[in-house]
């Protein structure tokens, strides 16, 4: 991990590898005028003739021929306009791209953190670019045999004084702790990340915080009844575990909340199979559990008083064989409703039904659940955005707030009831899938019969969990998504 510190000191005066000055486009070279006095007005005018203007995310880099302590000098254009959570966690994401390509393991930035381009609070901006920074620097090495020797990014130090600076800091690094073990349980692949794999890695982070856990086995999973979740696992050998962390913060409990995650380890689709094309990438169909364990070591580090934070992540692998369930079957879900399965692969929903079935049994204040759950939901929003759908107002503010807080970005969607009669079936309650339209909601609809009259949020996090292209603050493979927002909304609701 990084070490993040900070300073007063001036950026001219500091030796590190790579210096990354934040600067606005209206006056960019004033702001630099003291490093810009070191190369004689050289690093102002280089940059004009490379066309550097400031413009939001525009970048211009060059060493410094010993010209500074800093052996190279990037510019990063800040733009005009308030910049968003998520574009002030890019910007660190640049920057990290820029260490990543100059080998630097040391670097630094300086910022006009009071800008209103920066939101005007400088703690929370340094808060969200040391984020993107480390975020932008992970990779997963794991299974390469002779690991890259590409430096890693050992020293950040953020040029500021500012109140709370230090608190931010180590909120900073707490989201980036939870995010790259939520990434890591996503790129392990499907032979090494298994329910019982999940299990293990859950205990782990209970036992580091000293949270309760339970774990149901397979035989345990049977004897609770959580029949829809034995189902969707029933084919595969490694066979289905039920997690359950708690975390009880000191102080007077204002709010309590259950964090619900997918676990799906694998996703064929069973036998209703997918094209080969759709199976790439289901190992990172346990997305939703990755962002809640990645929040419970997050609020674990961070250990907010007055919150009481459940973790729970039903986690099976929907394989094929003679085992397996299939369409047509009618199962009896922990909540005590029946249904009938015309698609094996909306498995996600299965194994939600009966944890939200058992989390409305906590007599929580709110029950927020993550799924890679629809591919019609990355079809609506695109891969940069989670659906929110919530049953409850104050909830879905709550998490917008988080949301536009932390950088993982959600866009509320409609709970249309006139959807739910696509669900009906002659023969059950309900059956497991709709029509080609509203795919989405539908998958919504249908976990809402299980929650019973808690307060609920889902969130879809198909597009963003599962990351196919390189962003600035996220590599190819599982991205994490989910944790800065579940962490944001647990710290808010600690504050009450
Ligand atoms: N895990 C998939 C959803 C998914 C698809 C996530 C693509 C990320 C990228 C889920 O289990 C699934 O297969 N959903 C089906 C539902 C359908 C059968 C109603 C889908 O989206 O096609
Ligand atoms: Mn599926
Ligand atoms: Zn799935």
């Amino acid at each position: 991990m990084t070490q993040v510190t900070t300073t007063a000191q001036a950026p001219e005066t500091l030796k590190t590898d790579l210096l990354v000055a934040l600067v606005p486009q209206e006056g960019w070279d004033t702001e630099i005028a003291a490093l810009d006095a070191a190369f004689d007005g050289q690093l102002s005018a280089l940059a004009r003739a490379e066309g550097f203007e400031g413009k939001q995310a525009q970048r211009f880099q060059t060493h410094t021929f010993g010209k500074l302590p800093a052996t190279r000098v990037l510019l990063i254009g800040l733009g005009d306009k308030a910049l968003s959570s998520d574009l002030i966690r890019d910007l660190g994401g640049h920057a990290a791209k820029a260490i990543k390509a100059s080998r630097a393991a040391s670097a630094a930035v300086s910022a006009p953190w009071s800008h209103a381009t920066l939101g005007g609070d400088p703690a929370n901006a340094a808060r969200l670019v040391a984020e993107g920074v480390q975020l932008g620097s992970y990779r997963f090495e794991n299974h390469i045999t002779q690991p890259s020797k590409a430096p890693r990014l050992e020293q950040l130090t953020l040029l500021l004084d500012a109140d709370g600076v230090a608190d931010s800091v180590k909120r900073a690094a707490a989201v980036v702790a939870g995010t790259y073990l939520a990434r890591d349980l996503g790129n392990e692949p499907p032979n090494v990340c298994t329910p019982a794999f999940l299990a293990e890695q859950a205990s782990a982070i209970a036992e580091r915080h000293g949270m309760s856990a339970t774990i149901l086995d397979p035989d345990a999973i049977v004897e609770k009844g959580f029949n829809l979740l034995m189902a969707v696992g029933r084919g595969a050998s490694d066979k289905p575990r039920f997690i359950h962390l708690t975390y009880t913060g000191g102080g007077d409990i204002q709010h309590r909340v259950a964090f619900v995650g997918k676990g799906v380890t694998f996703d064929t689709g069973g036998y209703s199979l997918k094209i080969s094309g759709s199976m790439a990438n289901m190992h990172l169909d346990m997305g939703g559990a990755a962002a809640v364990l990645g929040a419970a070591e997050a609020i674990g580090r961070l250990a907010p008083e007055g919150v009481e934070v459940h973790f729970i992540v039903p986690t099976a692998k929907n394989n094929i064989s003679e085992d397996a369930y299939t369409v047509n079957e009618i199962i009896k879900g922990y909540g005590g409703k029946t249904v009938e399965i015309l698609n094996t692969d909306a498995e996600g929903r299965l194994l939600l039904a009966d944890a939200l079935a058992y989390a409305s049994e906590l007599g929580v204040d709110a029950i927020i659940d993550l799924a890679t759950l629809t591919g019609a939901c990355v079809v609506a929003l695109g891969e940069h955005y989670s659906a929110l759908f919530s049953n409850n107002g104050d909830l879905t503010q709550a998490l917008l707030t988080a949301s536009s807080e932390s950088g993982d970005r959600l866009w509320h969607m409609p709970l249309d009831d006139r959807l739910r009669d696509k669900l009906k079936s002659p023969v059950a309650d309900m059956k497991n899938v709709g029509d080609r339209w509203g795919g989405a909601i539908t998958a919504a609809l249908f976990l809402r019969e299980w929650i019973g009259d808690s307060n609920w949020a889902h969130l879809d996090i198909a597009g963003p969990a599962i990351n196919e292209q390189d962003l600035p603050t996220t590599p190819k493979g599982g991205s994490g998504a989910g944790v800065a927002v579940l962490t944001a909304y647990a710290l808010n609701a600690a504050r009450g």
